[in-house]
């Protein structure tokens, strides 16, 4: 049982625009807590339509310790469930995408259909009832073809985001997407540690030599690109409306979404610059539209770019460790080894979570220190660090308001 007067009295340590009391980056309760707060009450990025485009589709994934699967039922209606089996708890479906009629629980074959209802239990006593035992319903979105899902009783409104994502984002047409590449990365870091990384780009001249080829390093003024008194920002935007591609931003309360130019002369992030794939998400053949940004807090951002979306995703798998998950979705009928080669592909986002990896890793450590005091962000280079650490740290003092009336 968490003791939420202690957790809010860490809280009522922060100093703001600063980084985090040391508690909130190693202690055992707060990673308990943040599972609970935070990754149990807001909307995670699961994964893309493309991975369960069909009837009988499904996708399974672990939300800090929760096991959660998707489904797309015989009529194409898409469910979501906890994925813990009624009977006495083991996960139903391993993690990943697939294809089933039913869900068929491992231990003792009690099986699902997949909305959810237990359809068969052998052998159980006369007094059982099936109807009482369906799997326990999550809440299940899907915008411009990405999933979202939410383990909260009542998610956070969702109406607002979706009006923003869904114009910015359906001309990348992930609904005629494929999932050309995925990777897990272990990082020995505190979740929190690994999105603030995620966040800026103050570490980036020096920490990513690779990705400073394309990436505007250093022309975002208060985490935005836009430069409206410069004439090729002037030139990117007249060539967006005359493609019809809007470029936002749209900050909300738990996202931020906009589209910006590369460097000059760059159109995709990949090692070179150049497009990794032949054949184009888009419409037209011009692949020179910038990339569209868009992050969902607590744990992801995705970069759309004219013939690609990565996808990052952070999972807390313990007070001092993450999982970092990073997908690359193509156009689906992209041909791998003729439009697209996977290492061309997924080099750049590699070599950069790697470096990330080493710098989250670093920064763990240091946090750990009997010296560590917490330090001021730069407002400027780490603004969207600032927005991370506000919003987690309204969303866990309400939560723990509403449980004890401890305010701020
Ligand atoms: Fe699933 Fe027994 S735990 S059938």
């Amino acid at each position: 049982m968490l003791d939420l007067s202690m957790i809010a009295a860490v809280f009522a340590q922060r100093k703001p625009g600063h980084s985090l009391p040391q508690a909130l980056y190693n202690s055992p309760d707060v990673y308990e807590f943040d599972l609970q707060a935070i990754y149990g009450q807001s909307w995670i990025l699961a994964g893309f339509t493309c991975e369960i485009p069909r009837p009988r589709g499904v996708l399974a994934l672990t939300i800090g310790r929760s096991p959660v699967v998707i489904t797309r039922d015989r009529d194409g209606t898409l469910n979501a469930f906890h994925n813990s089996c009624r009977h006495r708890g083991a996960q139903v479906c391993s993690d990943g995408a697939g294809a089933r009629s039913r869900l068929t629980c491992p231990y003792h074959q009690w099986v699902y259909g997949l909305d959810g209802k237990l359809v068969h239990a052998k052998d159980m006593q006369p007094s059982f009832k099936a109807e009482d035992h369906g799997l326990k319903p999550v809440h299940v979105e899907e915008v411009a073809g990405a999933l979202f899902v939410s383990m909260a009783e009542t998610p956070p409104p969702f109406d607002r985001f979706r009006a923003e994502l869904e114009p910015l984002l359906a001309p990348h047409r992930l609904n005629e997407a494929k999932l050309a590449h995925q990777n897990t990365l272990v990082e020995k870091g505190n979740w929190k540690l690994v999105m603030e990384n995620a966040r800026e780009c103050y570490h980036c001249a020096v920490g990513h030599p690779e990705l400073s080829l394309t990436f505007p390093i250093g022309e975002a003024k208060g985490g935005h690109f836009a430069k409206d008194d410069d004439p090729r920002h002037q030139a990117f935007d007249a060539k967006l409306a005359s493609l019809g591609l809007s470029k936002g931003p749209h900050i909300g309360p738990w996202w931020q979404v906009e589209r910006f130019p590369l460097r000059e002369g760059q159109v995709s992030l990949t090692m070179d610059g150049r497009p990794a794939v032949k054949k184009l998400m888009i419409d037209g053949d011009d692949p020179d539209v910038g990339s569209l940004r868009w992050a969902i807090e607590p744990h992801s951002f995705c970069h759309s770019t004219s013939d690609t979306t990565v996808y990052f995703s952070a999972m807390p798998t313990g007070p001092h460790e993450t999982l970092v998950t990073c997908k690359w979705l193509v156009h689906q009928d992209a041909v791998e080894g003729v439009d697209y080669d996977v290492e061309r592909l997924t080099a750049l986002w590699n070599v950069t979570n790697l470096q990330d990896r080493d710098l989250v890793e670093m920064n763990q450590r240091g946090v750990h220190s009997l010296g560590y005091t917490p330090g001021p962000y730069c407002e400027e280079g780490e603004s969207y660090v600032q927005r991370f650490v506000d919003w987690y740290c309204d969303k866990a003092q309400d939560f723990i308001a509403a449980r004890t009336g401890i305010d701020r």
